[in-house]
């Protein structure tokens, strides 16, 4: 095969792959999701699910979508239309990049959304509203926000905004700059909030609740009802926890493909992929650790939602000393987390656009990021007007069910698919020269990506629908 380029550019160097790859794996995912699914998961066996999923689903799929898109050179469509006539395969495959693009557009409608409350809560800090505040105070100033529809409005278009601006400006202009310092510096306030953590008295009751698996927790679903717990079984919470490694990876929807698209050749993938998964892991366990016993030690309910780090971490704030210092900070380099990973969502959609529709990088990120603004206003309804049951669709509100449906079924799917095509329908040749690494590493990475991987993935499927 002819070595392809693409026309979009290629990062710097190799760091620079890792830094765009983990500022896009990094973000909402690690520091606010993963707390408020856990949380609403019973804590330890899920965390532990989603660990081993992340070891033998993540990181195998991880690196074959950054092999395919450095074969491909190309969004991932024409990368996967390419690959697919070169590997002698139907030319159906491209609908792996189809069905990525949408996750894409679904998922950023809502990251903007909650991206926007972490905007705001950089004011709400600053302003020191939560200086002393307790459990209540700060619990007042999270309904206040997400029960007012102009204000969350306001928020999430200036960050849509945010995020298509550096999209406009490409590759190197744009993604680059915005990861190399910020990521660090996230990674240290964390630390920060880990120390308040210790200090609280229930550090070591959030830590058995992270660490500490009762299975029991992940076949049966419980919530407490003024005061009685009821429970019901379900096969939910572990399609949800593999749901979450590839939301947390960026997996699945072609975000890294595209990343490894641009990545230089004669650079280890297997490497970088155990580094990015690494660090994308740890960041978000220091979060739960700092998170954890802030809301034992407040007698807050770890399955309170969605607005979990909003209720617990201004409390932190509002009582370390330095806090409303720390506090600004911390909200802006969230914003920062958030929006290095928004801009891999839109990326597939712009490569696409400019390769097959010839539009501008700026035309093409103005059209992608206003057609997901509107979806997005479905899910700022759901914290406000749609919250109502009327509103719901399988006790789920608009935001809830567009995030199962991304997170849960198509990423996991789109995963499986690539999977398939990399471990079953490429040539050995094909993957072996691209990935031109040790012959045991490239051998283990061929049984879990062919058998392992696969089969991991159908297995929590069918759990999830009640056949296992
Ligand atoms: N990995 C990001 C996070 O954890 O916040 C979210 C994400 C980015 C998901 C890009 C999917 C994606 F393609």
């Amino acid at each position: 095969m002819t070595e392809r380029t693409s026309i979009h550019g290629q990062w710097s160097s190799r760091l620079v792959f890792i830094l765009a790859a983990t500022g896009s794996a990094v973000g909402l995912g690690n520091i606010w999701k993963f707390p408020y699914i856990t949380g609403e998961n019973g804590g330890g066996a899920f965390v532990l699910v989603y660990l081993l999923c992340i070891a033998v689903v993540g990181i195998p799929i991880m690196m074959a979508e950054v092999m395919l898109g450095r074969r491909g050179r190309q969004s991932p469509i024409n990368t996967m239309t390419a690959l697919a006539k070169e590997e002698g395969a139907s030319s159906a495959w491209s609908l792996v990049g189809w069905s990525g693009v949408l996750a894409g557009f679904i998922i950023l409608s809502y990251y903007s959304v909650i991206a926007g409350w972490a905007l705001a809560y950089v004011f709400r800090v600053a302003g020191g509203l939560f200086n002393g505040a307790d459990a209540a105070g700060v619990q007042a100033v999270f309904t206040g926000l997400t029960g007012d529809p102009e204000r969350l409005i306001a928020w999430h278009t200036l960050f849509m905004l945010m995020s298509m601006a550096v999209v406009a400006r490409g590759v190197r202009a744009g993604l680059e700059k915005a990861v190399t310092y910020l990521m660090p510096a996230l990674f240290v306030l964390l630390f920060v909030l880990l120390g308040y953590a210790m200090s609280t008295g229930a550090f070591i009751d959030g830590l058995k609740f992270l660490f500490q698996p009762d299975f029991g927790k992940l076949f049966y679903v419980c919530e407490t009802v003024a005061g009685t717990e009821s429970c019901e079984l379900s096969g939910s919470p572990v399609l949800v926890a593999m749901g979450h490694a590839f939301f947390t990876l960026s997996l699945g929807m072609g975000a890294i493909m595209v990343y490894g698209s641009y990545m230089p050749k004669g650079t280890s993938i297997a490497r970088s992929t155990v580094l990015i998964a690494l660090l994308d892991t740890l960041v978000a366990l220091v979060a739960g650790m700092a998170i954890f016993p802030i809301v034992f030690a407040n007698g807050l309910e770890p399955g309170s939602g969605p607005g979990l780090i909003f209720q617990t971490l201004p409390i932190a704030f509002g009582a370390m000393p330095g806090g409303q210092f720390f506090g600004t900070l911390f909200f802006v380099l969230l914003v920062f987390a958030a929006w290095s990973s928004a801009i891999s969502l839109i990326e597939p959609a712009v490569a696409w656009l400019v390769e097959n529709r010839g539009l501008t990088r700026v035309r093409a990120s103005a059209v992608i990021g206003m057609t997901t603004w509107v979806l997005g206003l479905g899910s700022i309804f759901s914290f406000n007007i749609w919250s109502g049951d009327e509103y719901k669709l399988f006790g789920k509100t608009f935001f809830d069910l567009l995030d199962y449906l991304a997170a849960n079924i198509m990423l996991p799917l789109g995963g499986l698919l690539i999977a398939l095509f990399a471990g079953w329908l490429m040539k050995r040749e094909s993957s072996v020269d691209e990935f031109a690494m040790h012959a045991w590493r490239y051998g283990l990475w061929r049984v879990l990506i062919r058998y392992v991987s696969p089969l991991a993935v159908v297995v929590v499927f069918l759990n999830a629908v009640g056949i296992f």
